[in-house]
């Protein structure tokens, strides 16, 4: 990727940044955020909190209402196009042209940013988001998961220095989520900073470096990604058990466990990030005292779940 700018510059600098919308609704609340050169940064937040108003004044999609944006030093307002230049963005809804052709759609998008025509770039692009072979389909030949490739395409077709990729995994199936990941982990090599937002715990846990949580149009926090995780991240695991218990055995009571469906079903909660988190102390209490399972999973707590209590906390 082209370098205008000092790799230790912030990729993103916002301050103060409001946005009302024209109904009257705030959507963002004095909002100061910094994200570094080469960052990849996860923006979670429940439905409605202001991720996609954050990413599109960022962008410079949505005026502001008041507050400065700068990306790579140039100022959204007063620097416009080199603003806009810098930024890729992968939008969260599937809006494509339907009729181009997938190769058509990517070149005309890098033609919008007045970059020379480079097809050997967009040939690799192509090829790196599996979409080659399809160059020459129709977009609305496409599934769901190749449209959003195509997306994906077009955001990097002028080769942005800051890629945003607003929910780029929801409703995409496991492969095409794990093939975004390697994507956005090549991408990461090439120094190329990413800012994301995502519902799901997993897939921050795996991509990014630093993760800012936003409710109710503020961004209540910003935090090194391991660090929060420590905090944040629970797992359950549910044992159906093949006779009910009126009660958990005393002996068991050190754990953080509840009996659920009548007694049919143990549920014990503990932090995903510990190493000693307690999973085989349970299963050698289960055989003490006699009590035997005929099936159990875990699932992992949202990030919906999460961010209700630490919302509430707030
Ligand atoms: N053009 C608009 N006019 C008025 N209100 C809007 C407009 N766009 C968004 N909003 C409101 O602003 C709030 C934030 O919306 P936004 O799309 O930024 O949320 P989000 O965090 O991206 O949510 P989701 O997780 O559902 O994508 C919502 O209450 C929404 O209804
Ligand atoms: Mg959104």
């Amino acid at each position: 990727m082209s370098k205008q700018t000092q790799p230790a510059q912030a990729a993103i600098s916002v301050s103060n940044l409001n946005k009302t919308y024209e109904n009257g609704f705030k959507a963002l609340d004095d909002v100061s955020l910094e994200v570094k050169s080469g960052e990849i940064f996860a923006l979670l937040g429940p439905n409605g909190a202001g991720k996609t108003t954050l990413i599109s004044t960022i962008c410079g999609i949505v005026r502001p209402s008041n507050g400065s944006i700068k990306v790579n030093g140039f100022d959204n307002a007063k620097d416009y196009r080199k603003a806009r230049q810098c930024v890729g963005l992968v939008p969260q809804e599937l809006t494509t042209d339907a009729f181009e052709t997938v190769w058509r759609a990517v070149n005309f998008s890098r033609g919008l940013f007045g970059k020379k025509p480079n097809d050997a770039y967009l040939e690799q692009l192509l090829k790196d988001l599996s979409l080659w072979d399809k160059r020459d389909s129709q977009i609305r030949r496409l599934s769901g998961g190749m449209k959003r490739r195509v997306l994906i395409a077009k955001a990097l077709s002028h080769e942005p220095e800051v890629l945003f990729l607003d929910e780029p995994t929801a409703g995409v199936d496991v492969e095409l989520r794990k093939s975004m990941w390697a994507l956005v982990g090549k991408l990461r090599e090439r120094g190329v900073t990413i800012v994301l937002t995502t519902h799901y715990i997993e897939e921050a846990e795996e991509m990014a470096d630093r993760i800012g949580i936003i409710s109710h149009g503020k961004v209540i926090l910003t935090e090194d990604k391991t660090k929060l995780m420590k905090k944040l991240g629970k797992k359950e695991l549910v044992l159906e058990l093949q006779s009910p218990l009126k009660k958990l055995p005393k002996g068991m009571g050190k754990l953080d466990l509840r009996l659920e469906d009548d007694g049919n079903r143990i549920v014990y909660t503990y932090e995903s990030a510990k190493e000693e988190n307690g999973v085989a102390s349970l299963l050698d209490s289960l055989r003490d005292e006699g009590i035997r399972c005929k099936d159990f999973n875990t699932r992992e707590s949202s990030l919906e779940d999460i961010f209700v209590t630490l919302v509430k906390e707030k």
